[in-house]
């Protein structure tokens, strides 16, 4: 159990990749009906600049598609089922929000007319492949929606994060005022004393990189940076990151944190 007045914030990861197909709209409201605060979610490029919500840059793991989501079209991914796949996809009949396609778009929309407030992490997937386009596409979607200039009373609360620091060079200069995460498989050379590169407001690194280096986060954060950790879907991991005091939990099982945060 974490310490009194202490409690993450809790995110979907994939929209709950656990229990229901990821990235599926099913998934992000079944993952805020549990009680998450907010939802993680990859975004990439279609063939035709669309923004999907889609992890791989292949399809074969998560529709009956075959090929590179780049190398297709969005009218092509709509007629996919990105839900079949997975063991909690329902055998006896066809359920369109467990299978269709999601569009950042069409997440965006859902999210801001279900009235409610949520925090939505976008991961860009890719900014070398596709140069400044996700980025730029993506700026242009928040910027319509009224997101690109946060507000502490806006419904939808957006932070980009990526493995890549030339994508948050590329957010910090298109729209300042989004919050950037900085993710981390490893520790970068040169952050020993936690201070973030290129204006990140806070830190992503994997659970196992703070097993590795259990000074990393206490250094981070004496630097005035947040940490938002990722894929805690463990016990052993949920211990440790909560004994770091982290300020958000990222996992595929959202249930499962929030029933071990006590339902705080
Ligand atoms: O939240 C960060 C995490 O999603 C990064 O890993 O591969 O699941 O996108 P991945
Ligand atoms: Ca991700």
């Amino acid at each position: 159990m974490p310490a009194e007045n202490y409690r993450p914030l809790v995110f979907a990861h994939r929209g709950g990749a656990d229990a229901l197909p990821e990235h599926t709209l099913g998934a992000y409201l079944r993952a805020l009906e549990e009680g998450a605060d907010g939802l993680e979610c990859d975004v990439r490029l279609t063939r035709d600049g669309h923004l999907v919500c889609v992890h791989d840059g292949r399809l074969e793991r998560t529709s009956n598609g075959r090929g590179r989501v780049s190398a297709k079209t969005l009218a092509d991914l709509e007629t996919l089922n990105f839900g079949s796949w997975h063991p909690g996809y329902p055998a006896e009949e066809e359920l369109p929000v467990l299978s269709r396609l999601l569009t950042l778009e069409r997440l965006l929309e859902a999210l801001l007319s279900s009235g409610r407030r949520v925090r939505l992490l976008i991961e860009t997937k890719h900014p070398s492949r596709y140069g400044a386009e996700v980025e730029r596409r993506l700026v242009r979607m928040l910027r319509h929606y009224g997101l690109a200039d946060p507000k502490p009373d806006d419904l939808v609360q957006v932070t980009v994060m990526s493995f890549a620091a030339l994508a948050l060079r590329r957010i910090r200069a298109q729209a300042p005022g989004v919050p950037r995460v900085f993710l981390m498989e490893f520790v970068p050379p040169g952050l020993g004393r936690g201070r973030l590169p290129f204006g990140a407001h806070a830190a992503g690194p994997g659970v196992e990189v703070i097993r590795a280096r259990p000074g990393l986060l206490p250094a981070i954060r004496a630097a005035g940076h947040q940490t938002y950790v990722w894929t805690v879907n463990e016990p052993a991991d949920l211990e440790l990151v909560l004994a770091h005091r982290v300020d958000g939990v990222i996992t595929d099982r959202p249930r499962f944190v929030l029933d071990q945060l006590g339902g705080v």
